[in-house]
């Protein structure tokens, strides 16, 4: 396929496709990528051995079912190349994510899958009202982390001017930002929050930048930080999904005009929800852990991959492409504490209820004796922690720690912080600290 350079601002025939052509398209693609799996990856050609199935009996999109799952062990028991379907000297480029132990997870992209890739984070940039011509400040990681260079071949491949400014040295994003005035930036939730931060620090007022569009992602954050972030920077805060072993950045994102959750582009994935005990195929609306099945990648391509993410899909009437509730958490981040299962934006949500306080918080579990304990962190607004006694800080802290009972159903010890407190990551915040799994290590 011959791309353009500069996409026009025209949605692209399939985002208004029917569902029949986008169905037909689906097993079509699908057919490939299993074949195409089966042919060149040995563990794809063992577990559809194993599993009795292959890819000639995928007749109906249902019948992906039958195949197996895989999770991201199986990447990690191929370190690097392992599950690569093509040879070396086809592979374009490398990522790789850090996981919290052991060996990071190593992806692959041939030059035609950087080309879809970059196509498809266009798509997201313009569905979020990006045009050619617009300025795109990029401050998400560069490097290993697939956010930065996703978004900046994204958004050049739609013709905008590319600030690839990575993220980290907070002043002088700012000042760039001051000095460039883009339209755009795409980075995560929680970063946007210190920039924001940095610019009242600078004297800057938020809500009168260049910037009317945040691509925000690669973290859960939930609709309350969304308004929160747009109030603040009078912007659009459109959610951006992905992950690196689907692709990276792009797999799914919102219109603008809907923002009722990120759109899957399931011309590329087609994706499942499974009940995360037994991989059963859950229906659409149901909540469960996000399955992806790749259907034109070529260096790695992913068949049932399980994500880890919990969410619903939803097929609205305005278009053949489901969408996907706003994430809850990952299965990884669910604390479970004295049996009841816990995920940071439950109390980020709540959290947001209390203007005093800022969705700049930290979960620390602990254990006492045979008992879990959860400590929520969590900062005091800067307008409002000089005006505030001692007495105000506690009866504060009662008063989340009172709606997480009362919500969640957990038992919380509150600790209400001075402004900036708490570290600020240049990247993906860190919610929770379990120290229950370093006492254990
Ligand atoms: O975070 C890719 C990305 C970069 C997406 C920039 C969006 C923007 P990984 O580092 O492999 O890749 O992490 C993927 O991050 O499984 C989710 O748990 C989480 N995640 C990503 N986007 C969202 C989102 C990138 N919009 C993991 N909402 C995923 C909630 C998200 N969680």
């Amino acid at each position: 396929m011959l791309h353009s350079n500069r996409a026009s601002s025209a949605l692209e025939p399939i985002e208004t496709a029917s569902l029949d052509e986008l169905q037909a398209l689906q097993i079509e693609r699908l057919r490939w990528s299993l074949q195409h799996a089966y042919d060149h990856v040995d563990h794809y050609r063992r577990t559809f051995d194993a599993a009795g199935v292959h890819p000639s009996d995928l007749r109906d999109l249902s019948d992906l079912a039958g195949f197996p799952l895989m999770s991201k062990s199986d990447l990690r028991d191929h370190y690097p190349f392992g599950l690569f379907a093509v040879p070396r000297d086809q592979v374009a480029r490398i990522h790789a994510s850090s996981g919290t132990t052991g060996k990071p997870t190593v992806v692959g992209y041939t030059a035609r899958d950087i080309d879809q890739w970059a196509g498809l984070v266009a798509r997201c940039i313009r569905a979020a009202g990006g045009r050619a011509g617009d300025t795109v400040h990029v401050a998400y990681g560069y490097g290993m982390f697939t956010g930065g260079l996703g978004a900046h071949y994204g958004a050049e491949r739609l013709g905008c001017t590319v600030i690839p400014m990575s993220g980290g040295q907070t002043e002088r994003q700012v000042q760039l930002i001051e000095d460039f005035k883009p339209r755009i930036i795409m980075v995560t939730p929680s970063y946007m929050l210190v920039l924001l931060e940095e610019m009242v620090r600078q004297g800057i007022d938020p809500r009168h930048t260049s910037l009317q569009i945040g691509i925000f992602g690669a973290e859960p954050w939930t609709n309350a930080m969304r308004a929160q972030i747009e109030s603040t920077a009078n912007i659009d805060a459109i959610d951006m999904y992905g992950l690196s072993e689907v692709m990276g950045p792009g797999v799914a994102s919102e219109y603008v005009d809907a923002k009722d959750g990120p759109v899957i582009w399931e011309d590329h994935f087609y994706p499942e929800v499974v009940d995360p005990e037994t991989g059963r195929v859950l229906g659409d609306g149901e909540l469960g852990e996000l399955v992806f099945t790749s259907l034109t990648k070529e260096a790695l391509p992913v068949i049932r991959y399980r994500t880890r993410d919990l969410t619903r899909l939803r097929r609205s009437p305005a278009r053949a492409m489901r969408c996907m509730d706003k994430i809850v958490g990952r299965a990884d981040d669910m604390i479970i504490i004295r049996g009841v299962n816990l995920f940071p934006t439950q109390v980020e949500e709540l959290i947001l209820r209390l203007p005093q306080l800022m969705p700049q918080y930290q979960l620390v579990v602990s254990r006492e004796g045979h008992l879990d304990a959860l400590e929520v962190r969590v900062e005091v607004s800067a307008d409002a922690w000089p005006q505030l006694s001692a007495a105000d800080l506690a009866a504060l802290a009662k008063n989340l720690q009172h709606h997480i009972k009362a919500y969640i159903g957990v038992s919380a010890a509150v600790v209400p912080l001075a402004p900036n407190a708490i570290e600020r990551t240049a990247g993906k915040a860190r919610r929770v600290v379990d120290n229950r799994v370093l006492r254990a290590g």
